[in-house]
C-alpha cells in the first residue's frame, strides 16, 4: 500500500481552523471523513449536481451569501466569473481554501473575495450582482429572512437558492417557522414575495438539495 507523506505544518493549520462543514481532501489531509460518501455536500454537491443547475457564470459578478469554505466560489471563478464575493460570519475556512488552491493550481484567485459579515445585520454596500447564491443558508437567518431578501432584491435580479430536504424533514426543526424555506415550495413563495417572479426549479427526485432560481 502506498502512503502519501503528510505535510505536518499544513495539518496543524487545518486542525487549527476547527470543524469543517463538508468533506475536503487537502493533499491527503482529509477533513470531515465522516461525510466522505455524502453525495450532497461540498465537491460532491458541486460536481454531481449544483454546477448543472446554474446560470452561465462567464463574465458575471456573483455574490455567495453563507459561502462557508468558498469552494463553489473558486469553481465559479474557474468557470470564468469576473468577480465572486463570498460572505459568511466565519471566513477562516474560505481564506485557507483559497490560499491552498491558489498554490496547488498555480492560479491567482484575485477575483474571489471573502468578507466576514453577519448577514442578519445586512449585506453591506457591495454594489450590483448578476446573480446571488444562497446555498443551504436562507433558513439560518430566521426572523431576519425577509430583511435579507429585501437587501438582496436591491442588489440583483436573479437569486439561486439551494434548499435542504433533510432539514425540512427533520423533527429537530419541525416547529420552526423558517424551516419551510428549506423546501422548494417555501423557497418559491419567498422568492416571489420579494419580486423574483420567474421561477425555475431543479428537483432531481431523491437528491436532497433542490435548487430554485428566481428572476425578476
Ligand atoms: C449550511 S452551511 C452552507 C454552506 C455553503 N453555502 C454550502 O452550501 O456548502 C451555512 C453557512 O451559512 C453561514 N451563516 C449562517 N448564519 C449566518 C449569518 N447570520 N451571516 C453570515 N453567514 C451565516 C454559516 O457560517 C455556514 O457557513
Amino acid at each position: 500500500m502506498l502512503f502519501r507523506k503528510i505535510d505536518k505544518n499544513l495539518k496543524t493549520k487545518i486542525d487549527a481552523l476547527g470543524r469543517w462543514y463538508y468533506y475536503m481532501d487537502f493533499d491527503g489531509i482529509k477533513v470531515r471523513r465522516d461525510l466522505r460518501r455524502d453525495g450532497a455536500g461540498g465537491y460532491n454537491n458541486w460536481n454531481n449536481f449544483l454546477k448543472f443547475c446554474f446560470p452561465d457564470v462567464k463574465e458575471k459578478r456573483i455574490l455567495d451569501v453563507g459561502c462557508n469554505a468558498g469552494i463553489y466560489d473558486l469553481e465559479m471563478a474557474k468557470m470564468g466569473a469576473s468577480e465572486v464575493i463570498g460572505i459568511d460570519r466565519d471566513i477562516r475556512h474560505a481564506l485557507f481554501a483559497k490560499d491552498f488552491f491558489s498554490r496547488k493550481l498555480e492560479k491567482n484567485f484575485e477575483n474571489v473575495k471573502f468578507i466576514k459579515k453577519n448577514a442578519r445585520e445586512g449585506l453591506g454596500d457591495l454594489g450590483k450582482f448578476d446573480f446571488a447564491c444562497l446555498f443551504c443558508v436562507i433558513y439560518h437567518f430566521e426572523e431576519r429572512i425577509d430583511f435579507v431578501m429585501e437587501e438582496l432584491s436591491k442588489m440583483t435580479d436573479t437569486v439561486v437558492m439551494q434548499g435542504n430536504l433533510i432539514r425540512l424533514a427533520s423533527p429537530k426543526y419541525k416547529n420552526r417557522i423558517e424551516t419551510k424555506y428549506a423546501g422548494t415550495e417555501g423557497i418559491k413563495e419567498l422568492l416571489q414575495r420579494h419580486g423574483f417572479k420567474k421561477i425555475q426549479i431543479f428537483d432531481f427526485g431523491k437528491y436532497p438539495k433542490p435548487v430554485v432560481i428566481g428572476e425578476r
